[in-house]
């Protein structure tokens, strides 16, 4: 009787104030991802950023001072049939970026522009501030990161010295809002970069999250209200991804990746996100001693450096958005020495790689499990097409068999894990692309092949990629060839 009693009589009190505690009780929100934690702590273990974590008590939920506790406010709904009208755009004159934005920026909108560093962010905007001021609009440049000194040089060097750009070298959000809404407003503001400003508001260091997004959270407030288009420069971290919060890049309504490899002069611009337009696009640059120059016929520059007649390469007729694109793939297959072969690709899908290479060896009776296999694409572009799966294992079979293919075919279609060619879409534009780059044969899927009709190259289908693999192998110099057993050829 007694020992049962007593619980009762000593936790029942302490209960109501437990409770208390619990809603009283900070938590620690990652400013970066959102992860919530029990107690502070230097790095957030969701997302891996350090120093992003804050106390968020219970007090956010109280009224703002100022802000009594109050019904809400009543608003008209709208249809959504009404006048619509199309967003007022600002093009900039360099038409490959224009391109990636969907026909210019959008006034009032804030657009994010991320690369590696040195990949051309700073060249690629002060050649659009240059083009728009040229053009008539007021231009601002705003640099956190050179000083006018230097944007000056670089302008002068690019030949764009004479362009009423207006410049300042400034990082105080505060001070840069002040000036630019002063006097006639301005079209086109650039600031480079984002992770260089800061704002009083916000008792943190210059490049933390907290300043990042307090800045960017600024600058969108006065694109909406100014009708000025804002461009952010971004920077990437190593992975690729802009530094700093994620939410930024929910924040703002374009994200642009400037990318390019190291050793090419391409530089290939991308939309990301874009609420304003398409995200298929790309624009093609080639950045040469007198700045960035637009490449308006990109297949024309990738396939520039062909080595004809070598085993392992095969053009792929892609598109990109709405624009063929033809560049070729490379392949290497060697015998390997390690136990574990190698598998390396540049510019595709490494498990794309993979899912070929089982469907070679299940299918076509290729076997690389004795081979390191490496797949490059050239010139520095990233392929993310499934079409590409006929050139890639075209290019893979023919290193394999050492037998070049024919110089001037092109191949497109996406592989089944069965071994079938599926049919891949805008096939009619991949072979206008071709025929106007003067190649005579495109190896299609066969569905495709049926539809073509009239078209001024020679179409061949490709109904399995065993049929393929057959063909190329038939072809083989090599007595490796002999190795290999051969499928009967399905109809
Ligand atoms: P920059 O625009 O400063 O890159 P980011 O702002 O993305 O860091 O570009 C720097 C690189 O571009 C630098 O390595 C030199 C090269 N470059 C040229 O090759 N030609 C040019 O006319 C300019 C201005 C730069
Ligand atoms: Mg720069």
């Amino acid at each position: 009787m007694h020992r049962q009693a007593r619980p009762a009589v000593d936790f029942a009190p302490a209960l109501p104030s437990i409770a208390a505690m619990a809603r009283r009780a900070p938590s620690y929100v990652c400013q970066n991802c959102g992860a919530v934690y029990g107690r502070w702590q230097g790095k957030c273990d969701a997302c891996g950023e350090w120093n992003t974590i804050a106390e968020e008590s219970a007090a956010a939920e109280r009224p703002m001072p100022g802000h009594s506790a109050r019904k809400g406010r009543l608003f008209a709904l709208e249809p959504l049939a009404g006048q619509t009208h199309d967003a007022p755009r600002l093009a900039s004159g360099l038409g490959e970026l224009d391109r990636v934005t969907g026909g210019g920026f959008v006034r009032g909108s804030v657009l994010l522009v991320g690369g590696d560093p040195g990949i051309g962010k700073s060249t690629l905007l002060i050649q659009a501030a240059a083009s728009l001021a040229r053009l008539g609009h007021r231009a601002v440049y705003i640099s956190g990161e050179e000083a006018v000194a230097q944007i000056r040089l670089r302008a002068e060097r690019l030949g764009l010295g004479d362009a009423p750009v207006e410049l300042a070298a400034e990082t105080l959000i505060e001070d840069i809002i002040a000036t630019l809404s002063e006097g006639s407003i301005s079209r086109l503001v650039v600031v480079d970069s984002i992770q260089t400003m800061w704002t009083g508001t916000v008792e943190s260091a210059p490049g933390t999250v907290t300043q990042v997004r307090g800045a960017a959270q600024a600058l969108i407030r006065f694109a909406k209200r100014s009708g000025a288009a804002v461009i952010l420069v971004g920077h990437v971290t190593k992975d690729g991804q802009i530094a700093g919060p994620r939410v930024v890049e929910h924040m703002v309504d374009a994200v642009l990746s400037f990318e390019g490899e190291g050793s090419h002069q391409f530089r290939i611009l991308r939309a990301v996100k874009n609420r304003f337009g398409p995200t298929d696009e790309i624009g093609v640059f080639e950045m040469t001693g007198a700045g960035l120059r637009e490449v308006t016929n990109p297949s024309e520059l990738f396939l520039s450096e062909r080595e004809l007649g070598t085993p392992g390469t095969a053009v792929f007729a892609g598109i990109e958005g709405t624009r063929p694109l033809l560049v070729e793939i490379q392949a290497l297959v060697a015998p390997t020495t390690l136990g574990t072969p190698r598998r390396a690709v540049v510019g595709w899908d490494q498990s794309r790689l993979s899912m070929l290479l089982a469907v070679l060896e299940a299918h076509c009776g290729v076997r690389l499990g004795t081979h390191d296999v490496y797949l490059n694409v050239a010139g520095g572009l990233r392929i993310q097409e499934p079409a590409a799966d006929l050139a890639a294992a075209a290019a893979l079979i023919s290193s394999f068999a050492n037998a070049p293919l024919p110089a001037d075919a092109v191949y497109f279609g996406e592989i089944s894990l069965s071994g079938g060619v599926r049919p891949v879409i805008q096939s009619a534009a991949r072979l206008k692309e071709a025929g106007k780059l003067g190649f005579m044969a495109a190896f299609v899927p066969e569905a495709v092949c049926a539809e073509a009709g009239e078209s001024p190259i020679k179409v061949s289908g490709v109904s399995s990629l065993a049929d393929l693999a057959a063909d190329i192998l038939a072809r083989s110099e090599n007595p490796r060839k002999s190795a290999v057993k051969v499928p009967a050829i399905r109809g």
